[in-house]
């Protein structure tokens, strides 16, 4: 399973790395204005450090453009800053065009903004490299954000599709975990869900106890 972290913020993108199980990053036009991101100049320029701190792993850069020509040209423009950047589209007509278009010419893409299981099927036939459904922004309208990650991987199994699921919008470590369960090849999240995962009260509480005895012992 992958571990990408969901930010454009460039000190939790290093502490993330520094740990040494980060594989990749995901942004999007949210995400690039909170950290105060504005001008094409400065957002190509963005995602390019971004690309730089990774090194090895894949860097979701969104289009802007919803018609196909416009995300053709913007996707081009963004495949060209780094080898590792992954042109992210959303789930629209165009979109589907313009993912078929980028896989053809060997691009990478992300198709963003999927809510349903029906929408993965089309992303997977335009042959997408990552699909992204949003776990938390299904749960926030009363459905269950999980059932759609079981629906897709089931589906992508039945036909052996490549699309690899990148289960987005996470809020929980705990959504990591039944993310890992039900199968999806990534994950991307807060830092904070990262650093979720590492919490146990028991391994507070061993810990001080191995720590004291060894003090008391060696005194
Ligand atoms: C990542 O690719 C998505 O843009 C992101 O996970 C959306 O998360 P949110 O629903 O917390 O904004």
């Amino acid at each position: 399973m992958k571990f990408f972290v969901d930010t454009a913020n460039l000190d939790q993108i290093r502490e993330a790395n520094d740990l040494g199980i980060l594989d990749g990053v995901t942004t999007n036009p949210s995400l690039m204005a909170k950290e105060g991101i504005v001008g094409e100049k400065n957002v190509l320029a963005h995602y390019v450090k971004i690309c730089e701190i990774v090194e090895e792993g894949d860097v979701s850069a969104e289009v802007i453009s919803t018609d196909f020509e416009g995300i053709v040209r913007e996707g081009l423009i963004l495949a060209d800053l780094h080898p590792n950047i992954v042109v992210k589209v959303p789930m629209i007509k165009d979109g589907i065009k313009a993912i078929r278009y980028f896989t053809d010419e060997g691009i990478k893409t992300n198709c963003t903004l999927v809510f349903s299981p029906g929408q993965a099927i089309l992303a997977a036939k335009a042959g997408a490299t990552y699909l992204s459904p949003f776990i938390g922004r299904v749960d926030d309208t009363g459905w269950d954000g999980m059932d759609l990650i079981k629906q897709i991987v089931e589906i992508y199994a039945n036909y052996g599709f490549e699309t690899e699921i990148l289960a987005a919008s996470i809020r929980s470590s705990n959504h990591i975990i039944e993310c890992a369960k039900a199968g999806a090849d990534v994950v991307t999240c807060p830092l904070s869900s990262i650093l979720g995962l590492f919490k146990h009260p028991l391994t507070d509480i061993g810990l001080a106890q191995f720590l004291s005895d060894h003090k008391k012992a060696n005194q």
